[in-house]
Parts: C-alpha cells; sequence; structure tokens
C-alpha cells in the first residue's frame, strides 16, 4: 500500500466517518448485549469492562466472542465496505484484506502481546497494517510504536543479531517505542518493519481495539495463505449486490451439506476441533449439515466411514480438524481415502488447510502421515 504510510515515519494516522463505518458500535452493542445475556452482568460501556468479576474470569470467551462477532453478517458487511473504502483511497484493485481482524482486549495493570514487527510473523514487505481502537485509548494504554522507521530499522538490526531473550527484546523495544495518537474514529496504519506493542495498562480503562492487515497482491502474502483474506471483487459485490446476494444465498441453499467430524485427534478437545471446522468452512463457504464424533472404541474410524460412505448420500463430505484424525495409520488413511473418492465425496482438513477432493492424489495426505 505505497500511499498509505508517509515513508519516513513508517506509520501513519487516518481518520474515517464512524457513522459510515460503525464498525465500533457493532462490536460494542454486541458485546454488551452478550455480557447481559450470557454472563448477566449490564455495563454501559467497553472501558468498564474490568469493574465485573464475572467478566474478568471469563476474559478469554469475551474475546472468542469479538471474533464470532467479526465473522457475522452485520460486521461483515461493515468491515468489507471499509476495507472497499481504504483499498479504494490508498490501493489498487490488487490488493487483499484480512477476512477476519483479530480482537485485542487489554483491562488496566494487564500486559498483551510482546513487542514485535509484523514481518516476523511472515507477512510481507508490502503488507500494511491497520490497528483500530473502539475505545477511549490514552497514552497510558494505547499501543506503542518506533517513532520513526530509521529508528524501527536500528532496533531491529540489533536485534536480529544479537541473539537476546524475549525479556530483552521486550526491553529494547519499550524503550525505543513511544504511545501512539490514535484514537476512536481514526486508524493507524503502519508498515510490516515496524516495532510495536503494548506496554502494562497503567490507566483505570480497558482497552479493546481490533487489527487487520492488506497487501498489495496475491503474489506477495509471505507465509499467510489466500484463504486468510479477500480479493477486491468480494468486497465489491456486497456493496453493490447486498440485498440481491441476500436473495440469491437463501435460494443457493442446498439440503448438502457437509459432516463436521470429531474424533480423538491429537487430543485436542473435541470442542476446539469443531470450532477450527466451523470457522474454515465458513472461511470457504461450505455449509454444515450436522456435527459427529468418532466411536472412541474402534480403530477403524466407523462414524468417518458412514458419512464418507454411498448411505449418506445428502453429504457432500466431511470436514475435519486436520490429517491427525488417521491416528499415524496410514493403512486406515488410504483406506478412507479411497472409500470418499469412490463416493465422489470431499474431505477438508482443516488445520493444513486442504480440500481432498475426487481428482486428489492420496500421497498429498498419506506423505504427511508417519
Ligand atoms: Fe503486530
Amino acid at each position: 500500500m505505497p500511499n498509505t504510510l508517509n515513508k519516513e515515519l513508517g506509520w501513519s494516522l487516518i481518520d474515517y466517518n464512524q457513522e459510515d463505518f460503525p464498525l465500533g458500535k457493532i462490536i460494542e452493542d454486541n458485546l454488551l448485549d452478550f455480557l447481559l445475556t450470557e454472563h448477566n452482568t449490564k455495563l454501559y460501556s467497553l472501558e468498564d469492562i474490568h469493574l465485573n468479576q464475572t467478566v474478568m474470569l471469563n476474559l478469554e470467551s469475551i474475546r472468542q466472542k469479538m471474533f464470532s462477532i467479526f465473522r457475522e453478517d452485520e460486521f461483515q458487511s461493515c468491515y468489507k465496505n471499509f476495507g472497499k473504502y481504504l483499498i479504494d483511497t490508498y490501493a489498487d484493485k490488487n490488493a487483499l484484506i484480512q477476512k477476519t481482524p483479530t480482537a485485542r482486549i487489554q483491562p488496566p495493570r494487564f500486559m498483551t502481546t510482546s513487542f514485535h514487527s509484523d514481518a516476523w510473523y511472515g507477512h510481507s514487505k508490502s503488507t500494511n497494517s491497520f490497528w483500530v481502537p473502539i475505545t477511549n485509548v490514552s497514552p497510558n494504554n494505547t499501543l506503542n510504536m518506533a517513532p520513526s522507521r530509521e529508528i524501527s530499522d536500528l532496533t531491529m538490526n540489533k536485534l536480529t543479531f544479537g541473539n537476546y531473550s524475549l525479556h530483552e527484546i521486550n526491553e529494547i523495544c519499550m524503550k525505543i517505542t513511544e504511545p501512539t495518537q490514535a484514537k476512536k474514529g481514526q486508524v493507524l496504519s503502519f508498515g510490516p518493519d515496524m516495532i510495536h506493542g503494548a506496554k502494562m495498562n497503567t490507566s483505570e480503562f480497558t482497552r479493546v481495539s481490533f487489527d487487520f492487515r492488506i497487501v498489495n497482491s496475491e503474489e506477495d502474502l509471505g507465509y499467510k495463505p489466500i484463504s486468510n483474506y479477500f480479493k477486491y471483487g468480494d468486497l465489491t459485490q456486497v456493496v453493490q449486490n447486498n440485498v440481491s446476494n441476500k436473495i440469491d444465498n437463501q435460494k443457493n441453499q442446498k439440503v448438502d451439506g457437509y459432516l463436521s467430524y470429531s474424533n480423538s485427534c491429537l487430543g485436542v478437545n473435541p470442542k476446539s476441533q469443531l470450532m477450527l471446522c466451523a470457522s474454515v468452512a465458513k472461511d470457504k463457504n461450505l455449509s454444515i449439515q450436522r456435527n459427529e464424533s468418532e466411536i472412541y472404541v474402534f480403530d477403524h474410524l466407523p462414524v468417518l466411514q458412514h458419512y464418507l460412505g454411498s448411505e449418506t448420500p445428502t453429504f457432500d463430505g466431511v470436514i475435519v480438524f486436520s490429517i491427525g484424525i488417521f491416528n499415524e495409520r496410514k493403512d486406515i488413511a488410504e483406506k478412507i481415502l479411497n472409500l470418499a473418492k469412490k463416493n465422489s465425496k470431499n474431505i477438508l482438513f482443516s488445520a493444513e488447510d486442504i480440500l481432498f477432493s475426487k481428482d486428489s492424489d492420496n500421497d498429498l495426505i498419506l506423505s504427511k502421515i508417519n
């Protein structure tokens, strides 16, 4: 995104109209409503959520609720409009935007993530990050960033060649960073080489924010899969055909769909397995008809075989957590892959992001089993 950034600073502030893009209001309304219905807690502002003990005991579940709000239609529609606005203003139509932002909640006296640059986490050179506070923020609870690209680069060099511990990296970064100026109604945009992070929240208010990334083109995604991103066309469809899309979606809802499946896979608890399956299915626009767990006393995965067999013709296939569901049994994996092929059913391996179909090579999966 060459036009957003002040090249010397490495960051810039963008004002946006909160009435045109009520991102914060959608999150706040839904989150406060969730606190009332699920936790019997009436609050009036997200800045005060730390005042309630129940909320503090369930902070991670509240952050997860924020992620689920991000995936709902109300937020997605507004977010896509906003993404289109940013790309129209600052980039070109080759740009892609992350499908789901990351949620951050930082109550008073809490730390959050360590200091870092986004490039350290596999984001490419043309990736621009956008940080959006949805509560009022002050220097005591906001994001901190290197004040200029030069200072960030010098520090990065020192860190890269210094063999420092994480604690030392944080100490060094804290010294060179400063509180950013972004306010509610503004977005802070910054480059992948800019060091940033949050110090302990020493204010009396909780900070809630979210962040997302826009990348110049699909040739420059770094280590990130393209399934994480919307292309420009995905954004315009919604803006122009919001209503007709809804009608089309209703028309297209088929009886067919997928089974979401869990078993003893790698010791991951079934609920977490199904959560990943649901989220990847949503990304890929696959509908889930039903959830099922395997019968644990058998090795041959009879439930999985049933839904890949000819006796369940209304299923397009099965969505599973990972290749780990085969419990390292190549013989069982091969039998199941062949069964799926024979019945023209698909298997989506969520963790590896592989959609196995009739035309896939079995070795694609088998080579990943020890
Ligand atoms: Fe970051």
